[in-house]
């Protein structure tokens, strides 16, 4: 089987991908990835000695380090994970957002660019650049709306979702402009195992099995759609065989639930399987602080184009999913321990310290 590239694949998605790449047998997966806060090597250690899988601690935005890469391995694909990624810190740092999600994905695509029009005529055909995009690029609705779809206008309204739209913008003209063979992917939120502690899913499972204060923005009204990370893995790979270049594929798990719903169906499974010694609530721990700035009110897609057209569906529910989630956090402690630093400490006093308790 020919080489990928993948750009980000020591983060929660793109790690989660690698080893369901390595897991199908499909060939030999590069993967670039600078390592930031979000990056994290523990995620990949089952595949470090594995032949199939290649580290290169490196930036997309690296021009030479990218051009050596392509040429040196030959890819048929790349896939572009890389981004920064969380909404919160989009709103109170931008600038890495913009440098990565929208520069670095800039100059990655220069140098796939060149690369792609060096090879055979069809080798050329065959070639695919992948996009891992996002759900939020398309803005908020309100709780009527109809889900999004591939036509629905961009109206981007964080920081993080205007850098994804940017770039989003980018990949489409590459196409339209030199005929790149190009595959966006815009899917709505994800959980499960790798995922930083910072995020909505794996924050509340932590603080839930530590005893510690569950932070609900607002009122918890909020609707997020969500989707178990190994289905939208399985997306990517099946948009990579099947989808048409130039093409955008919307990527949802029919699961949409508002954050108050989450954090308490998070908290019944740890009564569960994890109960306090003297049995008291998880859902106890639940406290309403000040709202994010801006925050978009509800994320619902219409996934039936990939449905249609390619065959995917998601396999687990929310249920299956939730739940095979909380038990990997109760199993991997020391992953959970060894990705939350003194980085990670500085964000939570950065972040939390500035949100009073609101009346809710
Ligand atoms: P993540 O923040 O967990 O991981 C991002 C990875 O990219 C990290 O390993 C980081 O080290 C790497 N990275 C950052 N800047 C880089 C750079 N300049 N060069 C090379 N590597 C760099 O993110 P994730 O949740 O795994 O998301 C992956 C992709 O999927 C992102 O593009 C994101 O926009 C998109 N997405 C995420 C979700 C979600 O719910 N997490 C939903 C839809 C789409
Ligand atoms: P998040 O996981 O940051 O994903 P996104 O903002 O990209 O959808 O947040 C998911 C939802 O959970 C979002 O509506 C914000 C809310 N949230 C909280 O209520 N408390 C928290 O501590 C976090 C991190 C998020």
């Amino acid at each position: 089987m020919p080489t990928i590239i993948v750009t980000g694949g020591a983060g929660f998605i793109g790690a989660n991908f690698v080893h369901s790449w390595l897991a199908t047998c499909e060939g030999l997966v590069v993967n670039l990835d600078d390592l930031t806060y979000a990056g994290n090597l523990e995620s990949l250690e089952s595949v470090a000695q594995d032949p199939r899988h290649i580290f290169v601690k490196g930036d997309i935005g690296d021009r030479r380090l990218v051009a050596k890469l392509l040429k040196k391995h030959g890819p048929w694909a790349v896939v572009n994970f890389a981004a920064e990624s969380h909404v919160d810190r989009s709103i109170s740092a931008p600038d890495d957002f913009i440098r990565t999600n929208v520069v670095g994905t800039f100059n990655l695509l220069q140098e796939v660019r060149a690369y792609w029009k060096g090879l055979p005529a069809d080798r050329q055909s065959a070639f695919r650049f992948l996009h891992v995009s996002t759900d939020e690029v398309y803005g908020s609705l309100d709780k009527e709306g109809a889900a999004f779809t591939e036509t629905t206008p961009y109206s981007p309204n964080s920081p993080y979702s205007a850098s994804k739209a940017a770039s989003d913008h980018l990949i489409r003209a590459y196409h339209h402009t030199y005929g790149m063979p190009t595959l966006t992917t815009n899917c709505s939120n994800n959980y499960g195992p790798y995922q930083f502690p910072e995020k909505l899913i794996p924050l509340v499972i932590d603080h839930a099995l530590n005893g510690k204060a569950i932070p609900v923005y607002g009122d918890g009204s909020n609707i997020r759609d969500w989707l178990f990370v190994k289905d939208h893995c399985r997306a990517i790979m099946a948009v990579l065989k099947k989808g048409d270049p130039g093409e955008v594929y919307n990527i949802g798990g029919n699961s949409e639930k508002t954050n108050l719903e989450v954090v308490r169906t998070v908290c019944t499974i740890v009564d569960e399987i994890a109960p306090f010694a003297d049995r008291q609530r998880h859902d106890t721990l639940i406290t309403f602080v000040t709202d994010r700035p801006g925050h978009d009110q509800r994320y619902a897609i219409d996934a039936s184009k990939i449905e249609n057209q390619i065959g995917w569906a998601p396999e687990e529910t929310f249920e299956t999913g939730i739940r095979k989630t909380v038990q990997w956090y109760l199993d991997n402690a020391p992953w959970v321990r060894n990705v939350t630093g003194g980085a990670y400490r500085n964000w939570m006093e950065t972040n939390y310290g500035k949100r009073g308790e609101n009346e809710t």
